[in-house]
């Protein structure tokens, strides 16, 4: 799985970005796909940096990176959540389908 996603990096273009557009650190890319999430009410800090050993939430791995974790809330109206996994959404924490930039 590994070697895929390394293939993969060096294929493929990588998506239009913020930190591109800003010139900002580049967050990594764990995984092509959102994570969807049933949470507990509750703040939560997403991973931003895509650094994280705990998907999709923060681990403080981006100490350094130059990317901070974005804060939401989860009330009991929130319901299922589909947050970011390719780190290139508009919308944070939320999907927006960035990660579909692969397929044009
Ligand atoms: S580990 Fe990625 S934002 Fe904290």
């Amino acid at each position: 799985m590994a070697l895929l996603r390394t293939l993969l990096k060096r294929l493929l273009p990588s998506p239009p970005t913020i930190a591109a557009e800003t010139g900002g650190p580049r967050p990594q890319v764990p995984q092509w796909l959102p994570y969807l999430q049933d949470l507990p009410e509750g703040r939560y800090l997403w991973c931003a940096c895509g650094r994280s050993g705990r998907q999709p939430f923060c681990d403080g791995s981006h100490a350094g990176s130059g990317i901070e974790p974005v804060s939401f809330e989860v009330t009991r109206k929130t319901g299922t959540l589909w947050l970011c996994g390719c780190k290139h959404t508009r919308n944070p924490p939320l999907c927006d389908g960035a990660h579909n930039w692969r397929n044009r």
